[in-house]
């Protein structure tokens, strides 16, 4: 846990905790005693902390949170490091997070590899940084700095920090690292929590007014400023103290067991239970993707982005340049937000062969089809690929609802052959569904679940059925929404209800953006629902102004009057009378009916685990995180409820509607 080794007056303590240093019991305990034992050694005249392996420290052990937490506590190890009368260095080594960085500020100096990264993004998973980061940070970077670290969560760069003054020395090589550090052995003890604040109280609230977005939906931000407030008004101690009762609501709070469950939740979605362990991946040097539309080229840019090369094919020329076009423009675009370089720009470009020779792909290691959704062109390029692919290749569909068996069957090597389904857009939504076939192998799952992650998505592995996980869980949603208007509510009231939860948008703004036409039968004089009526009138959705909402030249939205008497037309011919819907009456019919869906797909085996449901739904269409994700947030609301209000309303909802059994089982205690 913690190694130390002495050279002359100088002591070097070593986090070694793999594989990231969490700061747990045994570390923590490890760090206490090896700093108390150099205060009172006289042949120590200078301490270094550094970390082993490639992390300085990814802080404390998420782990532990929820249960007591051993002695020492973090504060007071820290409090014993500044305290030291002998100067500490922290040579940080690799990238400091957390708790972790935390150390680093409680030292006197600070030394710092120029590739790593500092930051504390305990806001991420709903509490503030409780060892003092409040305190020391502003105390070393002054107010407005220390907010933007603390509240976004996100890390900044070596070089920033040097800028800052977050850390004293940058060192490039590795190997001199701790020499650089024992430069400061003469330097005197130095307790950053006796340095004064620039910034002040004031500063704190204008940071918060100019970053709204950070604070939506979220407690910890806010609880954030009021430590940094703290910092800037108060001594040590007592901002320290004003610290530790915000962390200590926070930890117990729903927010942060949610988003501690995200942060999990999303570490095991990458794992697939029954592979073997031996399992060796195919390389994959080159990709090939089929169609050059909007989703061929999102899913270009991810493998482009991460350096590899792609082969894209098109049918016709217009499109397939049309389709590079975009892909530059997006980068483009990202680069004009000084997001990129130019070169890395000309650099992914570079890597980009548009091609109308469908036979290209038979130099590609993966080729992904991202034609139009319909299941006859799918088996025709399928049974294309399976004749020019070569030996090996991994042939994927991006196909959102279709058989991915009755795809592999058209091909004589449906071991090959899976889903990778990608949300749109493609090239910044982080999810891709991997659909396993019935005939899929162990090395194909391995390897695609393998690439998703080195290309920086989050790949979440389902089996073959309608919809796979996502899209499965969006019908009965949809379907209640629309049996909901039609009964009496408007389509503002349903989606108030989703957006109020702090869903991105509502069933029908999502309707709207994907298009009212998606898969509507295209023949105008047949009006079986308010759907076909709104297509029929060509109110297809934001594409063409008018959907459920009218938009305007710059996609504003609002209040349809057309779409009003659209659905007093239909009511009237259903001979529906209008009833006055209850806000609750929509959450049971088009949230818990979600959860019920879940449940379902996990009983049938179509989702490995019930958390990974949730990161479909937290990756894939944006569910508020601060919820956990639609399983995560059914169990906090309760089976037993949720089984009462879907048994409420079940003769409002379709026939084939039945309560998963999973949700009348004995539920465990929640997590705590
Ligand atoms: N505590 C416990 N486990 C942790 C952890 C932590 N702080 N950080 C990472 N792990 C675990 C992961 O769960 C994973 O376990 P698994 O192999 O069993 O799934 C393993 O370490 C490796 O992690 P990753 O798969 O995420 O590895 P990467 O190399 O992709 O990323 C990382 C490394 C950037 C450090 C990333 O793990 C990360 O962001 N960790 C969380 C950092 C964080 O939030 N720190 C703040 C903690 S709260 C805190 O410090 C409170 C303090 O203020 C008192």
């Amino acid at each position: 846990m913690i190694r130390t080794e002495q050279t002359g007056p100088i002591l070097t303590i070593t986090l070694d905790n793999p594989p990231v240093n969490a700061l747990g019991a045994a570390l923590r305990s490890g760090l206490a005693k090896a700093i108390a034992r150099a205060a009172d050694d006289i042949s120590v005249g200078a301490i270094i902390v550094t970390g082993s392996g490639k992390l300085f420290s990814a802080g404390a052990d998420i782990s532990e949170f929820g249960k007591p937490l051993a002695d020492p506590q973090l504060p007071d190890v820290l409090a014993a490091i500044e305290a030291c009368p002998k100067p500490v260095i922290a040579a940080i080594n690799g990238t400091a997070l957390g708790g972790g960085l935390e150390v680093a500020l409680a030292c006197h100096y600070r030394v710092a590899l120029a590739s790593a990264k500092l930051g504390l993004p305990e806001v991420k998973l709903g509490i503030l940084p409780g060892a003092g980061g409040t305190q020391r940070l502003p105390r070393l970077v002054g107010v407005e700095a220390a907010l933007k670290m603390i509240v976004s969560g996100d890390p900044v760069s070596v070089a920033k920090a040097l800028a800052s003054g977050l850390v004293d020395k940058v060192v490039e090589n590795a190997a001199d690292l701790l020499t650089a550090a024992a430069g400061f052995a003469d330097s005197p003890a130095r307790p950053t929590g006796e340095r004064a604040v620039s910034g002040d109280a004031a500063a704190a609230d204008a940071f918060a007014a100019a970053n709204p977005r950070l604070f939506k939906g979220f407690t910890a931000p806010t609880a954030c400023v009021e430590a940094v407030k703290a910092a800037a008004t108060l001594p040590l101690t007592e901002g320290m103290a004003v610290e530790r009762r915000l962390f200590l609501e926070l930890v117990a709070g729903d927010q942060s067991k949610a988003l501690r469950h995200a942060f999990f939740a999303e570490r095991a979605a990458a794992k697939v239970d029954d592979l073997p362990k031996d399992t060796v991946k195919r390389d994959i040097a080159r990709v090939g993707i089929i169609g050059a539309g909007t989703m061929g080229g999102g899913i270009a840019m991810n493998f482009l982005s991460a350096g590899l090369p792609v082969t894209m094919v098109e049918t016709n020329a217009e499109a397939l340049e049309r389709g590079a076009a975009l892909i530059r423009s997006n980068y483009e675009a990202t680069a004009a937000k000084g997001r990129l370089t130019t070169d890395q720009v000309e650099a992914a470009m570079a890597l980009l062969t548009p091609t109308l020779e469908f036979g290209a792909v038979g130099e590609c290691d993966l080729v992904i089809e991202a034609v139009y959704e319909n299941m006859d062109v799918k088996k025709q390029v399928f049974g294309r690929l399976d004749a020019v692919a070569k030996p090996g290749a991994i042939l994927a569909s991006n196909t959102s609802y279709l058989d991915v068996d009755a795809i592999a069957a058209c091909t004589s090597r449906p071991e090959d052959v899976l889903g990778m389904h990608f949300f749109s857009p493609a090239n910044v939504m982080k999810l891709v569904e991997v659909v396993r076939g019935a005939k899929t192998a162990p090395d194909v799952l391995a390897t695609v679940m393998a690439l998703g992650q080195k290309v920086g998505k989050v790949p979440v592995v389902a089996g073959v059925c309608y919809g796979f996980i996502g899209n499965r869980m969006l019908i009965p949603r949809q379907d209640n929404a629309l049996a909901l208007v039609m009964e009496g509510a408007s389509p503002e009231q349903v989606d108030k209800v989703h957006t109020d939860f702090g869903m991105p948008m509502g069933p029908f703004q999502m309707t709207d953006l994907a298009g009212v036409d998606i898969g509507w039968h295209r023949d105008e004089t047949r009006i079986d629902n308010l759907k076909d009526a709104l297509c029929a009138q060509g109110r297809w959705g934001q594409k063409t102004k008018a959907g459920f909402y009218d938009y305007d030249a710059n996609r504003k939205r609002s209040t349809s009057p057309v779409v009003a008497a659209l659905i007093e037309e239909f009511r009237e011919r259903e001979g529906i009378t209008p009833r006055a819907i209850s806000d609750e009456e929509i959450v049971a019919r088009t949230l818990y009916t979600m959860v019920n869906e879940g449940a379902l797909i996990l009983e049938e085996g179509i989702a490995q685990r019930s958390s990974d449901i949730d990161v479909v739904w937290l990756y894939g269409y944006g569910w508020p995180r601060w919820t956990g994700g639609p399983m995560f947030w059914g169990e906090r609301e309760g089976f037993a409820k949720i089984v009462a209000g879907l048994e409420h309303y079940t003769d409002r909802m379709p026939e084939s509607f039945s309560i998963a059994p999973l949700l009348r089982s004995p539920q465990p205690e929640p997590v705590a």
